[in-house]
Formats: structure tokens, sequence, C-alpha cells
């Protein structure tokens, strides 16, 4: 009797502990794409708000604003929620007929980022939008 509790005391303590590691409910951050790497968020963070414009056009942090959707949701409306998407968006802009807004998105933003700043503002707009859970302002 002893022996059965010494085995059946750690399992009744460490079950419970077990299965709410797996609770389905409690949501999960997405897991990072490989191109999303610290540095390259860094970097895309600085062109956001500076060289690219993205920040005039969409706010800080992509909230959003009269000339630009919001982009730090999550919430798209004009392709995927990958990185791919993402970097597509930037790249090829969205043409005016296609805006909510009346206004086009410009290619590669206001100053014509090479393919290795876009990707970096790509794993920029990735992390922010997919940062969990959402802080305020994000
Ligand atoms: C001149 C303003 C302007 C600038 C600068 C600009 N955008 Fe946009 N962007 C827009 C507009 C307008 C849309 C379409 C919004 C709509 O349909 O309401 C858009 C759409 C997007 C989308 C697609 C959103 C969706 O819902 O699918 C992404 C992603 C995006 N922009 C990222 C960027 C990034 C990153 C930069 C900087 C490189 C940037 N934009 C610079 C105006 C701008």
């Amino acid at each position: 009797m002893v022996r059965l509790a010494r085995i059946a005391l750690p399992l009744l303590v460490l079950l419970p502990a077990t299965l709410a590691a797996q609770d389905p409910a409690v949501p999960r951050p997405p897991h990072r794409p490989p191109e999303v790497t610290d540095s390259a968020i860094a970097a895309g963070d600085s062109l956001f708000h500076g060289i690219a414009g993205c920040s005039g056009c969409h706010g800080p942090r992509g909230i959003g604003t009269d000339s630009g959707a919001p982009i730090g949701q999550g919430i798209w409306m004009h392709g995927p929620d990958t990185y791919a998407g993402i970097l597509g968006r930037i790249l090829h802009g969205v043409p005016r007929q296609f805006s909510t807004r009346g206004l086009a998105m410009p290619m590669r933003g206001w100053a014509d980022m090479s393919d290795a700043q876009a990707k970096a503002i790509a794993a920029y707009v990735w992390e922010i939008s997919h940062r969990f859970p959402q802080e305020p302002g994000h």
C-alpha cells in the first residue's frame, strides 16, 4: 500500500499539470517562419518607421490611418496571413482600384526598397501581426 502511494501520489500531482499544459483552450503564439529572425525584425522596424515610409500611411506599429489599412492585427483584406503573402503585398503594392481607401499602396513603399529591405520589413510586419497576446497599440 505504501509502495502504491509512492507511485500514485506523484502521478496525481503531475497529471493535472500535464493536462493544463496541453489544454487546447490556451492559445499559443504561432510558429515563426525561418525568415522572421530577431535581426530581420529589428532592421524592418527601423525601415518601417524610417525611409520606407510605411508608418506614414499605416501608422506606428501598423495601427492604420486614413491613408493605410491596419496591418498589425492579423486581419487582412488583400491576401494571405503568411510571411510570403505579406512580402508579396509589400513588393507589388495594392492598386488603387482594389484599395478600400481610394489610395494605392505604393510598390516597395515610398523609397523603392531593395529585396533585402523588403524582406526585413515583411519580417517586422509578420511579427507585429502575429504577436500574442496582442499588446495594446500593436
Ligand atoms: C501612400 C500610403 C502607403 C504607404 C507609404 C504604404 N502603404 Fe501599405 N497600403 C496602403 C493602402 C492604401 C493599402 C490598401 C488599404 C485598403 O484597401 O484600405 C495598403 C495595403 C497594405 C498591405 C495589405 C493589407 C491587407 O489587408 O492585406 C500591406 C501588407 C501593406 N500595405 C504594407 C505596407 C508596408 C510594409 C509599407 C512600407 C514598405 C507600406 N505598406 C507603405 C498605403 C500605403
